[in-house]
């Protein structure tokens, strides 16, 4: 597997987002991230066109809903030709392979297809007292980490501090996707649990997820390109 950063694409308009990905004509084109903020503002029309650009995309719409009704969004979202999309394991197995059903197109292709295992918003403490789940985090993740793969998913979400515990156990070749990332000399924004580029490499993470600090550098293409040069 091919190590890669994934830009998060955290922008409220179609144009902001466009005018950024400009910036990016003459370099090698990123692997982007669309979450729900520009999706639920744009509409489908947004992939397309970063999708006609040349990008790889991530959508990152986290479905959670019974089965049928999680299969036909998924037949939706592959026939949009997203690269990589994701659940939340909180559904369970049948609802993750019936993601996996909606996502396969005639020809045996689908977009890969990764599973959000708890929140990182989530505390300990949230996730005994109102979630009732009883055992610990690390034990949940490695639970829903588990049944993803037993359900033919590709990988997880998680935090790179937590992608070793996920490649322990479900394998090298299970992917983790990595958000929660800083250099070294930058400052934490409203994350808790960062680390760099360099130590998701060496833990195992192997995709990194960049929002700000791409997006917010004075450079933002020389941001990404240290990204790359730390990290695959
Ligand atoms: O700007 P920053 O690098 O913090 O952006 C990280 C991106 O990853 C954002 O789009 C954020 O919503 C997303 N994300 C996260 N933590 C998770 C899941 C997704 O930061 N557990």
């Amino acid at each position: 597997m091919n190590r890669d950063v994934i830009i998060a694409c955290d922008f409220s308009s179609k144009e902001a987002c466009l005018d950024f990905l400009d910036k990016f004509s003459g370099t090698r084109k990123p692997f982007v991230k669309i979450g729900m903020e520009l999706f639920y503002a744009e509409g489908p029309d947004i992939v397309r066109q970063i999708k006609a650009r040349g990008h790889r995309i991530f959508l990152d719409l986290k479905l959670h809903d019974i089965p049928n009704t999680v299969k036909k969004a998924m037949q939706v979202l592959s026939a949009l030709d997203v690269d990589m999309v994701n659940v939340h394991a909180a559904g369970a197995g049948a609802m993750m392979k019936a993601a996996v059903e909606g996502l396969t197109r005639a020809d045996g292709t689908r977009p890969l297809l990764i599973a959000v295992t708890q929140l990182t918003s989530t505390s300990e403490e949230a996730l005994h007292n109102e979630l009732l789940i009883g055992p610990s985090m690390n034990e949940t993740i490695a639970k829903y980490a588990s049944n993803a793969k037993e359900a033919g998913l590709d990988g997880v979400v998680c935090s790179p501090l937590e992608a070793g515990l996920v490649k322990e156990t479900c394998g090298r070749d299970f992917l983790t996707v990595t958000p929660g990332i800083r250099f070294a000399d930058a400052q934490a924004d409203d994350q808790v649990r960062i680390t760099t580029p360099a130590r998701a490499r060496e833990i195992g993470s192997d995709y990194i997820v960049v929002g700000r600090p791409i997006t917010a550098a004075p450079d933002p293409v020389a941001a990404y390109e240290r990204c790359l040069k730390e990290f695959v």
